[in-house]
């Protein structure tokens, strides 16, 4: 597939009234017409089962979405402009009858890229992929890309990868972790592979322990009824933070393409050791929260939520240990947690170099920290190097001082949102950032055990204050290995 730079589209967004196409995707589209990213041949057709004209839908999302533009982006002449590539048109049900009618909306010869982006419920990619083959809406040029979670587990995960897999060729199926589309994310790869400094460090003889976090501070907001059947391991840990660590651990990729990189993530996943039976109390540790302070305000527990059951055994916090079979790794626990109202919303990776192996400074230490590399993906975004300097005065006393690579104050300009990235790949057709289907079946097959192992044991998730850390047993994970979570700061 060549990728061509600004071609004309068609962009048709199934589930058009959600969340994710209001805060997500029409505000990243948004700021890519705004700074002329777009073919001005561009349109949107927005797709859902409620009946209403392109006017209604205009307006009824103009509020939600605008709220997630930053405001020194926002004007309302662009953003006038920007509705007018934007359309609706009512789809009953997921069937091909049902999307006949969108023929008349889309280019009549087939030349324009034709993409459909499945904002929806996981259960209907496949009767979607079926309603838009069936109706003929499937061009050379169409694409078509999945929300994560693909599927509820291994099983539903092929089951929907099999029935898309019917309607579109694999080349033409973008499935999205918009993790992928994060500056620094990207950053991370950079970092490892144009830079001769880390790579002959990043192993084992050199790394202790590495931690991933990606704390919130939202609670499950309205997404409730989605949430409580999801739960935080599902959510987050099968994709966003697996990709991470994939991105971490995995080989040198021969070429930076997506089967190159793909290939080396795949093995990442296969090595890891499956976490089953007894290991599954010892190496994991599911939460919920309960009502709390965020903030400085009084947040409600996650029983209280909208749409969430009363006995909900949900879970919506992880903390587990991961541990990666093969030489570059053995013996190194990857660390990872996330949690909903948790005190900040930071996302970070650590690596914990190990001590150096004879210390000459024993007495005068000071504070002696083993060097550590911190990679913060958000809110701001920093790669971090703590290191032992000589404290200034007479006498030699040791003290851990960051080399600090602050990306916002050394770039200047706006950081593009992970979705702007990633919609504009779509069209563009660059597939790097974004998984093939084996590799989200191997994230599956590592993930499925541990919630059978929750299931067998029919455990009840720890409890947790909004506004705080997690449970007291994600500290004990860490105790057990004499670690401790790296301190995290607003
Ligand atoms: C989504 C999850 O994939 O990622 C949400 O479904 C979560 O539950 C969100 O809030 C977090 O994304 P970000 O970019 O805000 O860290």
């Amino acid at each position: 597939m060549t990728a061509s730079s600004n071609p004309a589209f068609d962009m048709v967004v199934v589930g058009g009234t959600g969340d994710l196409a209001r805060r997500k995707l029409l505000p990243s589209l948004y700021l890519l017409h705004k700074n002329g990213q777009l073919s001005p041949a561009g349109r949107i057709l927005a797709v859902a089962r409620h009946e209403l004209s392109t006017e209604q839908y205009r307006e009824q999302i103009a509020n939600s979405s605008q709220q997630e533009i930053p405001a020194d982006q926002l004007d309302p002449e662009t953003w006038d402009a920007f509705v007018r590539r934007l359309h609706y048109r009512a789809a009953p049900n997921a069937t091909a009858a049902g999307y006949r009618s969108l023929t008349k909306d889309l280019d009549q010869d087939g030349a324009r890229v034709r993409v459909f982006y499945l904002a929806t419920m996981p259960s209907l990619y496949g009767d979607l992929a079926h309603a838009i083959g069936g109706a003929g809406l499937i061009t050379d040029s169409s694409r078509i890309v999945l929300e994560k979670p693909i599927g509820h587990d291994l099983a539903s995960a092929q089951q929907i990868n099999a029935r898309v897999g019917e309607a579109f060729r694999e080349e033409q199926i973008f499935r999205i972790d918009h993790y992928l589309g994060k500056e620094t994310v990207q950053n991370l790869m950079v970092l490892r592979f144009a830079n001769a400094l880390f790579e002959p460090l990043w192993r084992s003889e050199h790394i202790d322990h590495v931690q991933i976090t990606v704390a919130e501070r939202l609670g499950v907001e309205d997404r409730g009824e989605y949430y409580d059947h999801t739960g935080a391991l599902r959510d987050m840990v099968q994709n966003h933070l697996l990709q991470l660590l994939c991105l971490v651990a995995m080989e040198p990729p021969a070429r930076l393409e997506q089967d190159s990189i793909r290939d080396e993530k795949i093995k990442v996943l296969q090595s890891l050791r499956p976490i089953v039976d007894g290991d599954v109390a010892k190496k994991t540790v599911r939460a919920q929260y309960r009502e709390g302070v965020v903030a400085g305000e009084r947040v409600a527990g996650y029983h209280q939520e909208p749409g969430i059951g009363v006995d909900s055994s949900t879970e919506t916090f992880v903390a587990l240990k991961a541990e990666i079979d093969n030489w570059r790794w053995a013996g190194v626990p990857f660390y990872l947690r996330t949690g909903k109202r948790m005190a900040y919303r930071v996302s970070e990776i650590m690596i914990q170099f190990r001590r150096v192996p004879h210390q000459i400074f024993e007495d005068r230490l000071g504070a002696l920290q083993d060097n550590r590399l911190v990679i913060r993906l958000q809110p701001d975004e920093f790669i971090k190097l703590a290191m032992m300097v000589k404290n200034p005065g007479p006498n030699i006393r040791l003290k851990p001082v960051d080399l600090n690579l602050n990306l916002a104050t050394t770039f200047a300009g706006r950081t593009p949102l992970a979705y702007e990235r990633l919609l504009l790949d779509v069209i563009q057709g660059s597939a790097t950032l974004f998984m093939h289907r084996a590799e989200v079946e191997a994230a599956w097959r590592w993930v499925e055990p541990i919630l059978e192992g929750w299931g067998h044991r029919e455990w009840r998730p720890r409890s947790y204050a909004a506004g705080s850390w997690g449970p007291e047993e994600s500290m004990a994970l860490m105790l057990r290995d004499n670690r401790s979570w790296y301190e995290l700061m607003a």
